[in-house]
């Protein structure tokens, strides 16, 4: 089979691998307005978190205290999860909700926020109608009609990437939805090549120092694992088809000089279930005889691989990989975020949505070392709870130091209450707790030329009820915020954003 026509047979199997079955929804008569209602009814303080904007949020000025240092002036563009209710249905996973695209414009003493539904498909057509219609990623009823292409399903919810002079609202099951960097207006689905419409484009790409754009995608159905290499300027180098053995649900991956690292999770997709009408996430099966598989590619030559296996575990994120050369051969060190087993994605971020906290195994900041020449594979999970690592942007690939991550669970996932510097070589860390009222969100790492850069991101205040921007020295982030800035309004808890420099 030659490479067109994998890609074709990608693009069938696509659409196939989401087509629930009508009326084969094993569940309650009308779920939806159970949970609707147990949402309703919750008196948790933490609840504004996964409430539903009625619409757009026009620009807005905040409130500052301090001043924002020169190198975070800018914009800081985050997405996530926002529709989850319509018509008094409500979604059951967090990661269902239709995607609300952010921009915090900031500079010095004067921060502006707007927000923007992306104007999907789906939300279009479900807005027209006052209803949900079509399944999401942790969601079926029995009402909904069936999927034709993945893109039908399509909520732009996860992460934002600027690239080529657009701002791409990234989801992971199908395309990205290109949005305007100034108005936040959608302009419809990026298609790379004629025969790439539809195949999926993972959430988080990885930028090289050199400006080049790693992603992938993954096909669950038919274990095809499709990689994307783009010029700096956004045109497509190169796109592929690989066939994996039993691929998983892969949210995050690495990239080192030399390297694509996918840490896979044994957390597989069972075609039968998904037939059965089980939503996408829940066709999914845990496997852990199959361990936490380690797969390098060759960046040069994709069917140069290299497989190798850790302990079975579950993870959404990766902060870096980097390349050491020892007498043995190359050894490859990757910090990513671990858990036990699968049991946040499949409780704690679903129980959320109708306002109760499931406890599960806490995440860990974990370093994994690949020794590509002994074909052996080790890790050391440090004593850190963790999500949304982030470092250097320009560490990419090469060694770095430094995670700056969410941390102290407060209760359960996804809810965190500080801010954290890890030291990923011995562990040592700093922390920011925000208090216990606020929700830690990601934040990001701004290098600045003249020291060791500052680390801006967003906490909603819970009691205030109200979305606050913070900005830390990189190095000090125990003395707490140089600068904060307070919306007048909570935003929905979000997932990733993207900083761009004035
Ligand atoms: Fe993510």
């Amino acid at each position: 089979m030659n490479r067109r026509e994998l890609l074709c047979r990608l693009a069938a199997v696509g659409t196939a691998s989401l087509l629930p079955t009508l009326g084969a929804h094993a569940g309650e008569a009308d779920p939806s307005e159970s949970w609707q209602a147990q949402f309703d009814a919750s008196t948790a303080p933490w609840k504004p978190a996964f409430a539903t904007p009625p619409g757009d949020l026009p620009l807005t000025a905040a409130k500052v205290r301090g001043r924002f240092p020169d190198a975070v002036a800018g914009t800081l563009f985050r997405i996530g999860p926002a529709g989850h209710d319509l018509g008094g249905q409500r979604y059951r996973h967090w990661f269902d909700g239709d995607g609300m695209a952010h921009r915090f414009m900031i500079e010095g003493t004067a921060v502006h926020h707007q927000g923007r539904y992306v104007e999907t498909a789906k939300r279009t057509a479900e807005v027209r109608v006052g209803r949900r219609l079509t399944e999401g990623f942790g969601t079926v009823f029995p009402s909904f009609a069936p999927v034709s292409a993945p893109d039908q399903m399509n909520t732009a919810n996860i992460s934002v990437q600027p690239l080529g002079g657009e701002l791409l609202a990234l989801w992971e099951g199908g395309s990205a939805t290109r949005l305007d960097m100034r108005s936040l207006e959608s302009r419809g689905l990026k298609t790379w090549r004629p025969d790439l419409a539809g195949v999926p484009f993972s959430a988080h790409p990885k930028v090289d120092p050199d400006g080049t754009v790693w992603n992938f995608g993954v096909s669950s159905r038919n274990s095809l694992l499709v990689i994307y290499e783009i010029a700096p300027d956004g045109a497509l180098r190169r796109a592929d088809a690989l066939p994996v053995a039993d691929l998983p649900m892969i949210h995050d991956f690495a990239v080192t000089t030399r390297f694509l690292v996918f840490l896979m999770p044994p957390f597989v997709f069972d075609a039968k279930r998904k037939e059965a009408g089980a939503s996408f996430l829940d066709a999914h099966v845990w496997r852990p005889e199959l361990g936490m598989r380690a797969l390098i590619v060759d960046k040069k030559d994709w069917k140069r691989q290299q497989m190798l296996t850790l302990p079975p575990g579950f993870l959404f994120h990766l902060g870096n990989a980097w390349e050491e050369e020892r007498a043995g051969g190359t050894v490859i060190h990757v910090d990513y975020v671990r858990s036990a087993d699968a049991s946040s994605i499949l409780g704690s971020t679903r129980e959320v949505m109708r306002g109760r906290l499931v406890r599960g195994p806490a995440p860990r900041l974990t370093l994994a070392s690949l020794d590509l020449g002994a074909g052996k594979a080790t890790q050391v999970a440090w004593p850190v709870d963790a999500e949304f690592p982030r470092m250097d942007p320009r560490l990419v690939g090469l060694r770095h130091r430094h995670v700056f991550h969410a941390t102290q669970l407060l209760g359960a996932t996804p809810l965190w209450g500080a801010i954290a510097r890890t030291d990923i070589e011995s562990g040592a860390s700093q922390r920011y707790s925000y208090g216990g009222q606020s929700l830690v969100e990601e934040h990001l790492f701004v290098p600045d030329g003249k020291g060791p850069g500052w680390v801006v991101g967003t906490v909603i205040d819970t009691v205030q009820k109200k979305t606050v921007l913070s900005c830390f020295a990189a190095d000090a982030l125990a003395d707490g915020p140089v600068a904060q800035a307070t919306l007048p309004y909570a935003l929905p808890l979000g997932l990733h954003g993207s900083f761009i420099a004035a």
